[in-house]
């Protein structure tokens, strides 16, 4: 049986031997049997749209349920002018989003495609929404910091799965606490809004539009960067956010210059991780997969459970450590 965890729209070519055996219905062409958008139900009858969840420069993303079985959703418009980066895939032109996102479906911690929908002016992206989730962002408002012990669960899965998309050919290029999900019932993390990333490569990049408070000192600097060390710099900046409770920098002389200034009680080890991500020489910033083996990474929880609450704000955070 075929295993491959695919959307349930988006079907890219591949070689399972069972679905070889498929064979498209002669009128439907092979690209429209790949996408799967033949004999489609419109999206209007699909899906009940509900409450804008977020807006942000690419569009509109709002809660909604699949009509069918009452399954909760988020409803992503990308305005298909704000489109900058395009894709072929399945011999259409997509926006790159769709097939960056649909690349790193088989990654846990990455957020589920569920649908996807093309428009006139728009495209419309339909994605999971776990229960009882806010992003990372709403959650540290709420807390106004991490605990240490919280962070460095959070950070792990993170990494982890960044790394996971780097193996599959896959470059975030946005990662910030807006763009993290965390599911306050498990702990879970999931990485959303692939909208800025690109495919990986060895060669320097020249285009960025992702947060420049996120971007590393070479990009304001020369405009360009490595994806890997950009990646690091973007994660030091998420986990100073995450135990100081907002980010380190806000000015491009503050991102080249690079000096940091703790606000809060952060313990040494984690505050030499941050540094380490946050090297302004390349050649001394933590290469990405030596995050992981960091003594801060490997310490100890504090508190030695498998599962513990932490409050936030009116939520629980059900923490498994
Ligand atoms: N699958 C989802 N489930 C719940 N909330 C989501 C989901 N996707 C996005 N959001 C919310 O919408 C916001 C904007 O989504 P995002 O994909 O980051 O769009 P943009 O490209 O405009 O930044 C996120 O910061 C998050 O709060
Ligand atoms: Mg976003």
């Amino acid at each position: 049986m075929c295993t491959s965890t695919e959307s349930e729209v988006i079907k890219p070519v591949h070689q399972c031997s069972n679905c070889a055996k498929v064979v498209p219905k002669p009128e439907m062409s092979r690209t429209q049997a790949r996408l799967g958008l033949q004999n489609r139900v419109p999206f209007e009858r699909a899906y009940r749209v509900g409450e804008v969840l977020g807006k942000g420069g690419f569009g509109t993303v709002y809660a909604g349920k699949r009509s069918r079985d009452g399954k909760s959703v988020a409803i992503k418009h990308v305005a298909r002018n704000k489109v900058t980066d395009w894709a072929v895939y399945g011999g259409r032109r997509v926006p790159m989003e769709l097939k960056l996102l649909h690349s790193v479906q088989a990654v846990e911690g990455v957020i589920k495609l569920i649908d996807f929908y093309e428009r006139t002016d728009s495209f419309i992206f339909v994605m999971e929404k776990p229960e009882n989730t806010k992003d990372l962002f709403d959650v540290i408002t709420d807390k106004k910091f991490l605990e240490e012990d919280i962070a460095r669960n959070f950070f792990r899965q993170i990494v982890e799965t960044v790394l996971a998309c780097h193996a599959k050919g896959v470059i975030h290029r946005d990662i910030k606490d807006e763009n993290i999900l965390v599911n306050l019932t498990t702990g879970q993390l999931k990485l959303i809004d692939f909208g800025s990333g690109a495919v990986m490569k060895e060669e320097a990049f020249t285009d960025f539009d992702g947060t420049r408070v996120y971007a590393p000192p070479e990009w304001i600097l020369s405009n360009r960067y490595f994806g890997s060390p950009a990646t690091v710099w973007s994660l030091g900046v998420l986990l100073f956010d995450m135990v100081c409770g907002d980010i380190p920098f806000e000015k491009d002389e503050q991102i080249c210059t690079g000096e940091l200034e703790f606000r809060k009680q952060v313990s040494n080890p984690c505050q030499d991780l941050v540094r380490s991500c946050l090297r302004v020489k390349l050649e001394d910033r933590i290469d990405l997969a030596d995050i992981i083996k960091h003594p801060w990474m490997t310490t100890e929880n504090a508190y030695n459970v498998t599962s513990g609450i932490i409050n936030s704000g009116d939520q629980d955070i059900r923490q498994f450590i």
